[in-house]
């Protein structure tokens, strides 16, 4: 038979009355936890039954009985909270189990480093800051203006086959040309003097991007550090004497530079520069030479240089019959893998702390 709205209320208060009681009297871990299983417990708790029994009561009756057991059972939790509350208090009061050993040997924290092309990339760059070069940053994602067109490589220039390019699907008013994801960092230097007047000093690291295939020596992303001088009276021999400098800098200072011709569009005359081999010092050249980091060459490549192509001064705004400058760029994942004698590009981006906690 159904009960009575008062005989429910008067056994939710008779719960209260007794778990109340119950729970002063508990003491122990074990008595505190089967007072929540005898009145909180979700199978057979008393309260849980008395929820439970809502559906025998009528409509009228169901939320007054709802409102009053969901009260007492707000009333319990927060009981058995400050019960658990007050026991671990008393138990850091007793002089038995202190709260903190300070005979315990320290948690070591890990201490976080330089990823390794940063460090490259920040040496690079003070050397050159020492000579006066400015560095700034650029976009990753450019617009084909800028990575090719100001750089004197028209649309369906052949040279534009040399960097493999991600292009990006979009286009805006202002610039009519496709977007991609830079593929060096040579277009700065048409950013940066459109936006600047001689003399100009810059060096620009930052991320590039090919469609290529990984393999030891090629990543689809990789660093570039770019530079720029442009003035007045600018000449071959303040590249030379700046890279001479940077390359003595880098890799010690009895270092030998050389150059050979190479084809950049956005450069005229174009070079490579070498330094001699720092392994084998370049002394017994030849097939008897199997040094691994010159393959008995005696030489290796680290960058692209030139004088600016008059072109690119005028693209920018710049008279080229007053200004001359030289540019130069150079891969510091190269740098850092002749450096540290590392043999595979791929090293550096795959996140293996125990490759990278070596630097
Ligand atoms: N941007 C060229 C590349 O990605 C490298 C380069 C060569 C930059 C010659 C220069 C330069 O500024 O003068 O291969």
């Amino acid at each position: 038979m159904n009960k009575t709205l008062d005989q429910v209320l008067s056994e939710i208060a008779t719960i209260r009355q007794s778990a109340l009681a119950d729970l002063g009297n508990a003491e122990s871990n074990e008595q505190i936890e089967s007072w929540r299983i005898k009145y909180l417990g979700r199978k057979d708790g008393q309260i849980t039954n008395i929820m439970r029994s809502l559906s025998n009561l009528n409509n009228e009756d169901r939320p007054t009985v709802g409102a009053t057991a969901n009260e007492l059972k707000n009333v319990l939790e927060v009981a058995l909270d400050e019960k658990i509350n007050a026991k671990d208090h008393s138990k850091n009061a007793d002089d038995t189990i202190p709260s903190l050993d300070i005979s315990l040997p320290g948690q070591k924290p890990v201490i976080g480093r330089l990823h390794p092309i940063t460090q490259v990339v920040r040496e690079i760059c003070s050397v050159f800051e020492s000579m006066g070069f400015q560095v700034v940053e650029g976009p990753e994602v450019e617009w084909d203006l800028y990575n090719f067109e100001m750089l004197n490589i028209p649309k369906g220039h052949p040279a534009r086959d040399a960097w493999d390019t991600l292009w990006i699907n979009y286009t805006d008013d202002n610039h009519q040309t496709p977007m991609l994801m830079r593929t060096h960092t040579s277009p700065m230097q048409a950013r940066v003097m459109e936006n600047s007047e001689p003399p100009v000093r810059v060096l620009v690291p930052g991320k590039c991007y090919r469609y290529e295939a990984t393999d030891a020596t090629h990543e689809w992303h990789f660093y570039q550090i770019e530079g720029l001088a442009v003035d007045k009276g600018i000449s071959f021999a303040n590249l030379k004497g700046t890279l001479y400098h940077f390359a003595k800098q880098l890799f010690g200072s009895e270092r030998k530079i050389r150059f050979r011709c190479d084809y950049f569009p956005f450069v005229e005359p174009g070079v490579d520069m070498s330094i001699d081999c720092f392994n084998c010092s370049s002394s017994n050249l030849g097939p008897q030479n199997d040094c691994r980091i010159c393959r008995g060459s005696g030489w290796i490549e680290i960058l692209g240089a030139g004088m600016v192509h008059p072109q690119v001064l005028e693209n920018v705004g710049y008279d080229s019959s007053i200004y001359t400058g030289f540019a130069f760029g150079m891969g510091p994942e190269r740098i850092a893998m002749l450096k540290y004698g590392i043999q595979d590009i791929r090293l550096f981006y795959e996140n293996d702390m125990r490759f990278l906690k070596q630097f």
